[in-house]
């Protein structure tokens, strides 16, 4: 079931008004001043800010959103999920594929004839497939089974041929004799002497969440598998999706959908890659995929489906194509254009051409005659190095030349040809996700749009906690007050069966065999979705915040670079307190090759990722001084500071990105963000340079040869409150929406710019609970969700407190004086 805004039972009637005019004229003075600026409107929202990225990972597809129920249903993947049993001199073998010259598909051939007459049983076979993790079904709840049976030669007699629904405890739920369809022998259609497809439909007298299906055939036959699939689904359709699950997905109003992954798509090697040729037509021919997150698919869900599935949602297609590089291995450059590229402009006529085009008429043939217009792709997933920059040039140019209209994403940024867009991608903490709020605010207007392909809180997220929703929250109000640098951004990753043991975690809906739920991350993005407004009213936002000293130790590094380092120093108030000279060198390598000795310290090794570090991680207010020369590779140097951890750092890093800007970034949980604007620069070869890094209080100055190149203030500690204004023209109302991460209600002055007037009595919708480690699970799916109340009080100058962990949207109502809001807005479209 999916819980709806609401408005909330305690706030019903009068007590719940007083409460709620209380809240708005809080008595507590305001902590936090928000600013809206009506009067110049920012940017126009992206019209695909709000997406989603389906990747096949924890069962999304294959025992998940695609609702068929046997696991191996065709028998692809050997005996897996199939269990074999026999009685009174009954036989049942399984005959791999190409074992049986006559048939070679794999099938189980079997026998029931009572051929030995002293048996004391009956002969019986009984196959029996569990689904994945069980099949759920409810009571009064329909199912069609399909199976299929051939013989190439001899005797076969099918009927009668049983199936059945069992529960755990052998009560038998649902049973039904199978029908033969077709004529039977069909020479034209089938190279088999006999081809029949058996249907039925079963009707579950109970609900049971972990029921398996039996198959009684009754004689003889060569059994090839088949499928079960509820007749109730997503738009009623055959052999579709499964209903709460895909229903969930369209409540999130996705503008976009990102698929088939990720990782699935790259495969641990290239034969276990996604190969969309192998996913289409008829669902019982299609090749299988070993996926690198533990299990076999069907490719049941293929392109077609999946590119039907955006079509039925009204969202955007962004098919991730494999790059020619897996987790392993990759195609050689010269075997690109004829291989990855041309698959790449076949799945774009497969998509988008005319039924005259040869890709075109298969999808005609597969039941699609109109064209999906495809216009977004993704070059490769999380690839990158020289490899990938050298094959996105060649995918671009093929592309570009015959569909200059595809928006063509890259991994990162590469050098090799313009860039559409960029995708990044994070999964730190919700420190981070806050700090990273303003990310975007400095971002260079001209450079590609940014696609923000995944994003979620993991660290201490459990299953899907509050604390990972606001974290991420904070991150929208970021993307979104962004809008014309980041154009697109999608969650990741939507789905998990809670019984996949490989699980990835934590993930936006989580289903087992018969239920679903949203976590708070679902409602985050499902309430920025659902109240996105058009443009973006510029917003500032202070809150008081004390400044903290940065501190931490010190350490050297490369990136696919070989340097030598000597000099290093630290001094603090004016005395050395730390030097890695002749006598010692005190820092522990911990990737690379390093010769630390006589006060040099030489990395070798052109791999990423090399570092050294050092020092005290208590001080403050010091000044690190070394010389550094790079001997070859591709960037410069990385000094690093504030060291408090292995994943907790600053890096002021010199010829990055492929020696080409030195930009400071700080790491944390694993996630990489920005401290400053990058700055264009570049270090040769060969020669020494003179590096200073001067910490005071919250200050960062870096030094290259004496000149300075970075002066930033900087607060190591997350802002707790985050916010975003953008107006509804059509609504003609202000949406505010506001994160509270922090243990206290905040309350904050608004003021709102630049309107004729503001409607006394809004809406709020708010997501909150008791405290920040608070899931929502398979039993309570109700505990964290958004609900939706009246508010009052509202003006240009008002007060509003936003509860301790929490996200509000507002609805402002609000009337604009002079030129329409529509004519700025029309006015303001981003690109
Ligand atoms: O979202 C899960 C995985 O995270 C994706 O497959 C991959 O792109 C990323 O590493």
């Amino acid at each position: 079931m999916i819980p709806v805004y609401r408005t909330a039972p305690w706030l019903a009637g009068r007590a719940a008004l007083l409460a709620l005019l209380a809240s708005l004229a809080a008595s507590a003075p305001a902590q936090v001043r928000i600013n809206v600026d009506a009067q110049h409107p920012g940017p126009a929202l992206s019209p695909v800010q709000h997406g989603i990225f389906f990747e096949e990972i924890n069962h999304a597809g294959e025992g998940g959103l695609y609702s068929q129920k046997l696991l191996n249903p065709y028998l692809s993947d050997g005996q897996a999920g199939w269990h074999v049993e026999t009685s009174g001199g009954a036989t049942a073998e399984f005959i791999p594929r190409g074992a049986d010259r006559q048939i070679p598909e794999p099938h189980f051939r079997v026998s029931c004839a009572q051929l030995d007459p002293l048996a004391v049983k009956p002969a019986v076979v009984t196959l029996t497939n569990g689904g994945h993790y069980g099949i759920g079904v409810r009571k009064g709840e329909r199912l069609d089974v399909c199976l299929r049976v051939v013989e190439h030669g001899g005797p076969t007699i099918v009927a009668p041929f049983v199936a059945r629904l069992v529960a755990p405890n052998g009560d038998i739920l649902a049973s039904a004799d199978l029908k033969g369809v077709g004529p039977g022998f069909q020479p034209d259609r089938s190279p088999y002497a006999w081809d029949k497809e058996l249907v039925g439909t079963l009707t579950a007298r109970a609900t049971e969440p972990k029921a398996k299906l039996q198959l009684l055939p009754g004689n003889i036959c060569c059994f090839l598998g088949g499928t079960l699939f509820p007749v109730d689904t997503y738009h009623n359709r055959p052999r579709w999706l499964r209903r709460d699950l895909a229903e969930m997905v369209a409540g999130m109003k996705p503008s976009f959908v990102r698929f088939p992954g990720g990782c699935f798509v790259e495969g641990d090697c290239l034969a276990h890659r996604f190969n969309w040729k192998e996913t289409i037509g008829d669902p019982r021919d299609r090749m299988p995929t070993t996926d690198l997150w533990g299990y076999v698919t069907t490719n049941g869900l293929g392109y077609l489906e999946y590119l039907t599935w955006c079509e039925e949602m009204h969202a955007e297609p962004l098919f991730v194509v494999n790059c020619g590089m897996s987790h392993t291995d990759f195609v050689p450059v010269d075997r690109i254009v004829d291989g990855p590229v041309q698959s790449a402009l076949d799945a774009i006529e497969y998509a988008n051409g005319d039924v005259r085009t040869h890709w075109g008429a298969i999808r005609a043939a597969n039941g699609h005659p109109k064209p999906f217009h495809l216009r977004l792709m993704e070059i490769g997933n999380e690839n990158g190095g020289p490899r990938y920059n050298e094959r996105y040039a060649l995918f671009y140019d093929a592309i570009k030349r015959a569909h200059p209209d595809m928006t063509l994403i890259a991994n990162e940024p590469v050098t090799s040809r313009p860039m559409d867009m960029v995708d990044e991608h994070f999964y730190p903490t919700p420190e981070f996700f806050a700090r990273q709020s303003h990310r975007y605010d400095s971002y260079p207007r001209k450079g590609p749009k940014i696609y923000v392909g995944e994003y979620a809180v993991v660290p201490g997220a459990g299953r899907g906690n509050l604390i990972a929703a606001l974290g991420e929250a904070m991150f929208i109000t970021g993307m979104e007050r962004n809008s014309d640098v980041v154009s697109m951004s999608s969650y990741a990753p939507l789905f998990v069966n809670v019984d996949d043991p490989h699980k990835w975690m934590p993930d936006a809906i989580n289903f087992d065999t018969l239920r679903s739920y949203g976590t708070p991350s679902y409602w985050v993005q499902r309430m920025f979705s659902s109240n996105r407004g058009d443009t973006v009213l510029p917003s500032t936002c202070e809150t008081p915040r004390a400044s903290a000293p940065i501190n931490g130790a010190i350490g050297i590094g490369t990136w696919n670079t070989t340097a030598e380092f000597k000099d290093v120093r630290v001094d603090v108030g004016g005395k050395t307190v730390w030097t890695g000279d002749s006598a010692g060198f005190p820092l522990a390598p911990h990737n690379g090759d390093w010769k630390i000795s006589g006060g040099s310290a030489r990395q070798d090794s052109l791999a990423i990722n090399c570092w050294a570090t050092g020092g005290d991680p208590s001080w403050t207010d010091y000044t690190l001084s070394l010389k550094a020369r790079k001997f070859s590779g591709s960037e410069g140097f990385i000094i690093r500071f504030h060291v408090r951890g292995d994943d907790e750092f600053f890096d002021w890093n010199l010829g990055g990105w492929r020696n080409r800007w030195h930009n400071l970034q700080s790491s944390e949980g694993g996630g990489a963000g920005i401290i400053a604007d990058n700055i264009d620069g570049r270090i040769e070869e060969n020669r020494w340079y003179d590096i200073r890094i001067e910490l005071s209080g919250p200050r960062i100055r870096c030094f290259l040869d004496g000149k300075p190149i970075q002066d930033v203030t900087y607060d190591p500690r997350p802002p707790l409150v985050g916010v975003v204004s953008t107006r509804d023209t059509r609504a003609g109302a202000i949406l505010l929406k506001m994160v509270n991460m922090g243990p206290q209600p905040q309350p904050a002055s608004i003021a709102i710019d630049g309107v004729r007037s503001v409607a006394a009595d809004g809406q709020a919708i708010v997501l909150t609970s008791g405290s920040p480690k608070d899931e929502n699970t398979l039993d309570a799916p109700e505990r964290v969700v958004p609900r939706s109340q009246a508010v009052h009080g509202l003006a240009s100058l008002f007060t509003y407190t936003l509860p301790a962990y929490s996200v509000t949207i507002l609805k402002i109502p609000a009337k604009w004086g002079g030129a329409s809001a529509e004519a700025s807005a029309a006015s303001r479209r981003s690109p």
